[in-house]
């Protein structure tokens, strides 16, 4: 099993499943059958509105004996309506009871954008704080103090630029333990990733495989599938293996933490079974060659009318 090393030299281990758009009724047996056939790594956040499923498939999965709790990896995140500091423990206690355990393994920021307390998904600029109104700094001093608590071993950081890593790091100085970012060929973000590397951040690459299951509202007009990508289907063929595990394998020879999502029993064997593929320098060289910085979670949900946010503070 791939690991990489944190900054004090804790193992991640370095590919997880991931559970975004995973239907609650689908994601306990998904979290089950991973466990079972090797997983040791389970990414999840309070926003995905299915804590509850992923918890039962791990309490299944410990209680079958098929991994013990120190053994497996869990994550889980802050969302943004519970920035305030005050609101930080509570929202990681409401996570732990959600997922049935005494601790996760690491707890992060997941976007560095904040909505007023009690909006989930805001509609109008009322509904925004803007990062002026409740610094990132603050979140994350209220951050840094839960490994103290015991109830997370590791905090980190989602959708961080450097810049805010940089930011967030001075001001508390404690860096975050892992910083979980949208990667991919078409979006390789090698500055960051090198970035993260020198300051001994892990890189967590989210929707690896291009996110082709999120909704229709989230895709552009004639968005290509990264999957279906004529470079990614030869290495595949050569290989005689599929497109999926290049991706993943692409990634894990970068040095990313990788957690493609799936809820399909075959999927999920077959992404875990493409850490067993080795590719090529030459073929390395050709996904590298794909980079278009193309976001397929472009962040512009944040940044409707009236929204203090604009693509550039977002990203920028
Ligand atoms: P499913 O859950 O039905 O397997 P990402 O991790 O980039 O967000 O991608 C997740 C999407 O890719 C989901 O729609 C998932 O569907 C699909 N997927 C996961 N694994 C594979 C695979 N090995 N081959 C093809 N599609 C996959």
């Amino acid at each position: 099993m791939h690991t990489l090393e944190l900054h004090d030299g804790t193992l991640l281990p370095a590919f997880g499943l991931g559970t975004w758009l995973s239907e609650p009724e689908a994601v306990y047996g998904a979290v089950r059958h991973a466990i079972e056939v090797g997983y040791r790594h389970i990414d999840a956040a309070w926003i995905y509105l299915n804590e509850e499923e992923v918890g039962r498939g791990i309490a299944e999965g410990l209680a079958a004996g098929d991994v013990a709790r120190e053994d497996l990896w869990v994550t889980t995140k802050l969302w943004n309506d519970m920035h305030a500091p005050a609101d930080v423990e509570k929202a990681l206690e409401t996570s732990l009871k959600l997922l049935g355990l005494d601790y996760v393994d690491l707890y992060l920021v997941h976007w560095p954008v904040a909505h007023r307390r009690g909006v989930t998904r805001p509609k109008t600029g009322a509904d925004m704080l803007a990062l002026g109104d409740i610094p990132l700094e603050k979140t994350w001093e209220a951050m840094a103090k839960l490994p103290a608590t015991d109830k997370t071993r590791f905090v980190g950081v989602s959708n961080f630029s450097l810049g805010k890593v940089d930011l967030v790091t001075k001001s508390v100085g404690v860096a975050p333990a892992v910083n979980q970012v949208e990667l991919h060929p078409y979006l390789a973000q090698r500055e960051l990733v090198a970035g993260l590397r020198e300051r001994n951040v892990v890189a967590t690459a989210y929707s690896p495989l291009g996110s082709s299951g999120r909704p229709d509202t989230l895709k552009r007009e004639n968005e290509e599938r990264l999957l279906d990508d004529a470079v990614v289907c030869r290495i595949a063929e050569a290989h005689d293996a599929q497109p999926a595990q290049v991706l993943i394998a692409w990634a894990l020879a970068r040095g990313t933490s990788v957690i493609p999502k799936s809820t399909n029993f075959g999927r999920i064997e077959q992404n875990l079974a493409a850490t067993k593929l080795s590719l090529t320098a030459e073929d390395i060289a050709a996904l590298d060659g794909l980079d278009r910085a193309e976001r397929y979670v472009s962040g512009r949900f944040w940044c409707f009318e009236g929204s203090p946010y604009s693509l550039d503070v977002l990203w920028g």
